[in-house]
């Protein structure tokens, strides 16, 4: 970040301008809602962010998008995005979090960016999942994977003065997660299953007064590295392992430097504080409220506007005349 951006006069919050991105990539998703075409409702977010996205000033490279160039025309890793002005920023994207949830009108589906110094992101090169478990300040230090989810749970329950039974555990529904989940609830905790959706499990997993004190679970790698950011500006902490899901990927990942043994916290999955973070809810979920019309021609939407270095957190409720929009955007579907 630049000299001018000091400790004492107030500066620029990019967040504040992601919000406008992900409002885009979230009002553009919204008309695929429950159509059943997760492709579709995908690149109308990926063209809604883009097109918003070239507005930021900014010198930003996608750490984590959408893929490599070759599959993905538009927000793929490495791609250069902004007018080449400081400062210089790593991007993570993930236009529809939950392509399924929007596809099938389920709820927790969300449009994400976050921002960060450059060279402070994690890059997953090619770790498709890590194994993650993140929790609240107040739990922080009790994260661990090595101990035994049973254990951890009455850990848990202890620091928060609970009976195991009212400990809540938020797991993506996988036949991977068997085992976990057997042993959560023989500790006598409960386990609320997702069928998609970790971003989102993470924010409500930190947050103060959730129904919902852990997350944990193998899922995204790169949403892994957008929970971590997204912690960053909340608090309290996400740790993550890679997990290989066969020999050729343990290989690839060994070959490319990656240790596989190395328990990653928040800080190595993005350094330092300069972290900004948004995300505006495509369907309506725990979190956020997804893209409602409550009049014609009208769209509402609510984001989550945050920044690491203050901790502030926005919760930002917009009012869009999708007419006006749509001429504005010169004829873009709204
Ligand atoms: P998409 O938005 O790409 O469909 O991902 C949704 C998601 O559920 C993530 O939240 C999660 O990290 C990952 O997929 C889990 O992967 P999988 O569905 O392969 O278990």
């Amino acid at each position: 970040m630049s000299a001018e951006q000091g400790h004492n006069h107030p500066d620029r919050n990019l967040a504040l301008e992601l919000v406008r991105v992900t409002e885009a990539a979230a009002l553009a998703t919204a008309p695929l809602v429950g159509r059943g075409d997760k492709e579709a409702a995908d690149q109308a977010a990926v063209d809604g962010m883009r097109y918003m996205l070239h507005s930021v000033q900014m010198d930003g490279v996608v750490v984590i998008g959408e893929g490599e160039k070759d599959e993905a025309p538009m927000l793929y890793n490495g791609e250069h995005i902004g007018d080449g002005s400081p400062p210089q920023v790593d991007i993570a994207v993930d236009p529809l979090e939950g392509t399924t949830l929007a596809a099938h009108g389920m709820p927790s589906a969300l449009a994400v960016i976050a921002l960060s110094e450059r060279g402070t992101m994690f890059d997953p090169g090619p770790c498709v999942y890590m194994e993650k478990m993140a929790g609240s300040a107040e739990i922080a230090d009790l994260l661990d994977l090595d101990r035994p989810l049973g254990e951890t749970v009455k850990l848990i329950a202890d620091r928060k003065g609970h009976a195991v039974g009212d400990v809540m555990v938020v797991v993506l529904d996988r036949p991977r997660h068997e085992q976990g989940i057997a042993e959560i609830r023989a500790a006598g905790a409960r386990v609320r299953l997702i069928a998609h959706g970790d971003v989102s499990a993470a924010l409500l997993a930190v947050t103060h007064r959730s129904p919902v004190d852990l997350l944990w679970g193998i899922g995204g790698t790169p949403e892994g590295v957008i929970s971590a950011c997204a912690v960053k500006c909340i608090g309290g902490q996400l740790l993550g392992r890679l997990w290989p899901r066969d020999e050729d990927e343990r290989t690839a990942a060994v070959n490319a430097g990656y240790d596989l043994q190395k328990v990653l916290d928040c800080e190595d999955l993005v350094k330092g504080e300069n972290v900004f973070f948004s995300a505006t809810g495509v369907t309506d979920g725990d979190v956020l409220q997804g893209v409602r019309y409550p009049r014609a021609g009208g769209a509402t939407t609510e984001s989550l506007v945050m920044r690491g270095r203050s901790n502030t957190v926005r919760r930002i409720h917009a009012e869009h005349d999708r007419e006006k929009l749509r001429a504005l955007r010169g004829g873009r579907a709204i």
